[in-house]
């Protein structure tokens, strides 16, 4: 089995850089790149937006268009081509369907994303390439798991296909009327996939894939168990019990070349690589360890405070290193557990602190982090807006980040903060739990700080444990930083998992 080839198609509804609202877009922007630099062939499926920029538009080439049938539909479908970071991305063409300003949030969003997921289906008719597996992500891309097997069961190029759905938030699952089954899927009649389909009268998308996939994946191992539970499967955990044996988690990784602290750009001041005069005078082996962790100490404090400083001049805050600055990346909704930051953010204030927002989202969050930010002009910078190279300024110049979700299936701004020497505090639930190792104050061994139950209280302890640490016992805080700076998030850690889990299926 060794040498047959993966070939993977991989779908999802958003990657960056081509588009991105949330972490999807991070994840299939470098995941595929990953895979591919391992050997799999792998190409990424996904619409052509009339959002992404000439740049990348200027370099596609056209390869095909045929028609996808949806119920009494027959809707025009072109593919372009484009190589980026040398793995092959298809972009789906219809105007109808992605000629928009955003990707999602319209009313026929059901209908618009029918049509992608058949669409995938159709290119690889038309494709010069025959996948093995097909991964999917999120409930936009749910469908093709149910049309592969109801539709396109006798047809050669697909009836060897398996399929894997990764599931980056249940949250969203793509509801809709019965309506949409009937008159856009071309499943009516269809009775067991009628069954499979329906939840409480209407049509469910990520419910079918889950039904249907002969893999399922979510993005850490904790939110595998969680969305078995009900609190966390938001109404899919009898699906789930009943599929536990194929369902796991693979933690996310985050891009080591996007974000790297040695390299960046967009950063004030890069992360100095080892001090010279160390090397100089000795041979490297000669070097003690302690030498090493001091000098690397060094390297990471001055990386941070340069930065903050910088960064306290731009933003319009009091200029100096000494101040801890506590910062909150993030998009503005419920599930990040803004609900705790707002109910705290007074009595945070009191402390000795700078606090740094920067994210879009639901008005009241947006409202209450202006209102903060006029009442503490030199404490608070609300930053509502998001800007990729802001972000990573507010990453290598805070010295805490906070990630307090509600829920979490992966999360990657405590893995991008740790790549820039930030300690995270986070809740102990999905992804997050999985990635920080709390501050443990008999060892010192800690990337971060943790607690567990959704209560602002909890949050505001964590937040003066970590507070006290970094005022009175600056040593243990400084390791702690470079812990984090240590642990390693390289994506290349996921791309084995999933190759493994590539590999098993074909062999079934
Ligand atoms: C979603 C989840 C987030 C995860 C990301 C990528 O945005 O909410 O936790 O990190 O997908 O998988």
């Amino acid at each position: 089995m060794q040498n047959k080839k993966i070939k993977v198609l991989f779908a999802a509804f958003e990657a960056s850089p081509f588009i991105k609202t949330g972490g999807l877009g991070d994840v299939a922007g470098s995941l595929p790149i990953y895979l591919k630099k391992d050997g799999v062939d792998i190409r990424v499926i996904m619409p052509l937006f009339s959002s992404i920029s000439n740049e990348y538009r200027d370099k596609m080439t056209k390869i095909c268009d045929f028609y996808v049938p949806l119920a009494w539909r027959n809707m025009y479908c072109g593919i372009y081509k484009l190589i980026y970071k040398n793995t092959i991305f298809y972009f789906l063409d219809n105007e109808y369907y992605f000629k928009r300003d955003k990707a999602y949030g319209f009313f026929d969003d059901g209908e618009r994303i029918a049509f992608y997921s058949k669409a995938i289906i159709e290119s690889i008719l038309h494709l010069n390439f025959s996948p093995n597996i097909m991964h999917l992500n999120d409930w936009h891309t749910a469908l093709s798991a149910v049309f592969l097997r109801e539709m396109y069961r006798e047809v050669d190029k697909c009836n060897n296909i398996k399929t894997v759905f990764t599931i980056h938030n249940i949250k969203f699952q793509g509801m809709f009327s019965k309506y949409v089954l009937d008159d856009i899927t071309g499943l009516k009649g269809n009775f067991a996939a009628e069954s499979q389909l329906m939840q409480s009268g209407a049509i469910n998308y990520m419910r079918g894939a889950l039904n249907y996939a002969d893999r399922i994946t979510t993005v850490s191992p904790t939110y595998a168990k969680e969305i078995c539970t009900p609190f966390f499967s938001e109404g899919l955990e009898d699906v789930l019990c009943r599929r536990k044996n194929i369902l796991s988690g693979i933690l996310n990784g985050i891009d080591y070349e996007k974000y790297n602290p040695y390299k960046d750009n967009e950063v004030y001041v890069n992360l100095k690589p080892i001090t010279k005069n160390i090397t100089k005078e000795k041979d490297i082996n000669e070097i003690t360890k302690e030498e090493l962790i001091e000098d690397k100490i060094k390297r990471i404090t001055t990386f941070k405070s340069n930065n903050k400083m910088c960064l306290q001049a731009d933003l319009g805050l009091d200029v100096d290193p000494n101040i801890c600055m506590i910062s909150l990346i993030s998009r503005l909704t419920d599930q990040k557990g803004l609900d705790l930051i707002t109910y705290i953010l007074e009595e945070m204030l009191q402390y000795k602190i700078q606090f740094v927002i920067l994210g879009l989202g639901d008005k009241k969050y947006e409202d209450a982090f202006n209102k903060f930010a006029n009442q503490y002009k030199n404490k608070v910078s609300a930053n509502i807006f998001f800007d990729e190279s802001l972000s990573k300024k507010i990453y290598a110049s805070s010295d805490l980040i906070m990630v307090p979700s509600l829920f979490e299936p992966c999360g990657l701004s405590q893995m991008i903060a740790m790549r820039y020497a930030t300690l995270p505090i986070v809740r102990e639930i999905g992804g997050l739990k999985d990635s920080v190792n709390s501050y443990n104050k008999y060892t010192n061994i800690g990337n971060g700080f943790s607690f567990v139950n959704y209560n602002a209280h909890e949050l505001l302890f964590t937040i003066q444990n970590a507070l006290s640490l970094y005022y009175d016992k600056k040593e243990i805080f400084n390791n702690l930083s470079m812990q984090a700076f240590d642990t390693n998030f390289n994506f290349e850690e996921s791309a084995k998992e999933y190759i493994k889990l590539y590999s098993q299926l074909m062999e079934v």
